[in-house]
């Protein structure tokens, strides 16, 4: 297969946990004879500082002529310590999730059998947990009518929602739920909520054509309790956008670190994969940033073009680096000799030879 995969580094350890999955690509390009092109492109406040723009013109366009685009992460304490800044690193992202009409933004979440005692969640608690999150990325209250006050002294931010919005991200959530375990759980907050009555109305109404799925409700804050509670009792949780990212990190706790956390942001027209942690500045260009989120977003990114031999095989390269310990400080901190590239380096080494790679 052929693809255009616009690669985005972005900020902070975006760049090298995205060198780890391009090198991930290219070594399936060459195992499974695939041609991928990558082409580079700047977001964020790299963006900020060259051009003044966090989404320069020229990376849209990119992102619109590519099959795919690979992202980094975003984000600058420059920016998050300033109030007043009038251009964000965020808006960055924000905008061509926006222009590129990415309104779905999956979020696999699963406990893997190799870090259950990572968790400071118990292991019985976890175990098998296997959850997939659909959240909401282009509406809601990221989106709606900002406003500030002259004064400064008074700021609302507007969560709007359509039928339209609620609709066609719930048919993927639905769909999802039939290859899976058959339960779509809805997290919103409807006894409080205009907006979250609209997504009970919508979403009741499209699970009429899916009478093999059940289909039940939480508001947010229950539903945060109950992911450590009790995360096994869920499926798919379908959510719009500001829970969604809120109960996300919370659920990567369950697999032990955000840093293994993938996912992919689809619309009509194109596909974004990227890692679900941000920028952790603190960590730059010491190595120990973890790559495994960043190189599971590229399997999510195979497996998109239906290649799902290459995307499993990658799943297995990182299942076999986590037994086997070739990990980050994150998950292992004794091992902290073992840097972001080592990791990659494993990965791609199981790649090429998955029988023989065994660096115990
Ligand atoms: C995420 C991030 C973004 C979001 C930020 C960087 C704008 O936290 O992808 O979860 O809030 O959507
Ligand atoms: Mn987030």
């Amino acid at each position: 297969m052929k693809l255009k995969i616009a690669v985005l580094p972005g900020d902070g350890i975006g760049p090298e946990v995205t060198g780890q999955a391009v090198k991930a690509l290219k070594s399936i390009a060459t195992e499974f004879n695939h041609h991928f092109q990558f082409v580079y492109a700047d977001v964020g406040a790299v963006a900020i500082e060259k051009y003044n723009n966090p989404l320069p013109y020229a990376t849209v366009e990119l992102c619109k002529k590519s099959d795919a685009i690979l992202f980094g992460a975003i984000g600058h304490p420059k920016y998050d310590n300033d109030p007043n800044a009038k251009v964000r690193p965020e808006q960055g992202l924000l905008k061509l999730r926006k222009e590129l009409g990415l309104y779905a933004n999956i979020r696999p979440v699963k406990a893997y059998d190799a870090l259950l005692d990572k968790s400071p969640l118990k292991r019985h608690i976890i175990k098998g947990t296997d959850i997939c999150i659909y959240r909401e990325l282009t509406g809601g209250i990221y989106f709606g009518k900002k406003y500030l006050s002259d004064d400064g002294e008074i700021a609302s931010d507007l969560c709007e929602y359509s039928k339209k919005e609620i609709e066609r991200i719930a048919v993927l959530a639905f769909e999802a739920a039939q290859s899976r375990k058959n339960k779509v759980t809805l997290v919103d907050k409807a006894n409080v909520l205009e907006s979250s009555r609209l997504w009970r109305r919508v979403v009741t109404e499209i699970s009429k054509d899916y009478p093999d799925v059940e289909l039940d409700f939480l508001f947010v804050d229950n539903a945060a309790m109950q992911l450590i509670l009790n995360p096994k009792q869920f499926d798919v949780i379908l959510t719009e956008n500001l829970f969604g990212d809120i109960i996300s990190d919370e659920a990567s706790v369950i697999g032990g670190s955000i840093g293994l956390l993938a996912s992919a942001s689809v619309g009509a027209k194109h596909a974004l994969f990227e890692p679900i942690h941000g920028s952790f500045p603190q960590a730059t260009g010491k190595g120990i940033a973890n790559p495994i989120a960043s190189i599971l977003s590229a399997a999510m990114l195979l497996e998109h073009f239906g290649l799902n031999n290459e995307a499993e095989l990658i799943r297995l390269g990182v299942e076999k680096a986590l037994k086997l310990k070739i990990t980050t400080p994150d998950i292992n901190p004794e091992s902290n000799s073992i840097t972001t590239s080592n990791v990659g380096d494993f990965i791609e080494d199981f790649i090429y030879n998955p029988k023989d790679t065994n660096h115990n």
